[in-house]
């Protein structure tokens, strides 16, 4: 099968079928305009998995950071729902991804799993992923803002973010990723320190941290479930960013901190 007809394949898989240009499943290059007006961005970008790597252990002391980590999150009692999950839930993915995908916080299934995004909308979230050539196996890192469940599902609460948020940046500090990627309101208006609503964040390339990494925005995937009809313009967020990704390849090609 075709790259264009995997891609094809994919996109149906998530339901946005029916608005891919014909050109694209036919072999030419999908139109990677951003929505919101941003900047059009001509160059055809690489599939992600034309340029990420596959995934390999931090060395040395990065590791054993790293586990440390994963251990204090495990552990930890910082906040009140601690309480009442079944686990905290770390995070999933390559620990040296080039993207990182970051989400609100476990829901019933994740908490029981321990893993991110493995029920329904993180089935979504993995299609839509797949769709640009990201994996949970090889070339992404999947966290939420919160690591343990709030209680039927509510919105984080102000005290349990800040709690645990220096969590998460130690994990973008540790993965050093070239791209993320906010999936929902929750995700983008902590990691941006705003209460600007999605509709505004999303179609911006926003920069987060000391490294200025590019940071987009774009619908929670179990939104895009109650509401098919924004898939579309999902996509065109995941565009966008792939589009952003591969000029972040052009100006710096390689930081050191992968093969
Ligand atoms: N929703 C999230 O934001 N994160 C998960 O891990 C699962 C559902």
């Amino acid at each position: 099968m075709s790259a264009p007809e995997r891609r094809a394949q994919y996109l149906q898989a998530i339901g946005v079928d029916l608005w891919l240009p014909r050109a694209a499943v036919a072999g030419a290059a999908a139109p990677l305009e951003a929505p919101g007006g941003a900047p059009h961005v001509p160059e055809r970008a690489p599939a992600v998995a034309e340029v990420a790597a596959a995934p390999a252990p931090a060395p040395g002391a990065e590791a054993a950071d790293w586990e440390q980590l994963r251990a204090q999150v495990l552990s930890c009692t910082r906040c009140a729902l601690h309480e009442s999950r079944t686990q905290a839930v770390f995070g999933v993915g390559n620990p040296r991804a080039e993207w990182m995908v970051i989400g609100e916080a476990p829901g019933a299934e994740e908490d029981r799993r321990g893993e991110p995004f493995v029920g329904r909308a993180g089935q979504l979230l993995d299609a839509m992923l797949r769709a640009v050539g990201l994996s949970r196996a090889t070339n992404v890192f999947i966290a939420n803002i919160l690591k343990c469940r709030p209680p039927g599902n509510r919105d984080p609460r102000p005290e349990e973010v800040a709690a645990c948020l220096p969590y998460l940046h130690r994990q973008i500090d540790s993965v050093r990723p070239r791209m993320l990627l906010a999936v929902g309101r929750i995700a983008a208006q902590n990691l941006l320190a705003t209460d600007a609503p999605l509709g505004r964040l999303r179609g911006r390339v926003h920069h987060f941290g000391e490294r200025n990494v590019p940071l987009l925005v774009t619908y929670h995937p179990a939104y895009l479930l109650r509401s098919p009809a924004d898939k579309r313009k999902a996509w065109e967020d995941l565009q966008f960013a792939r589009s952003v990704f591969a000029q972040t390849l052009n100006a710096e090609p390689n930081d050191g901190h992968r093969p």
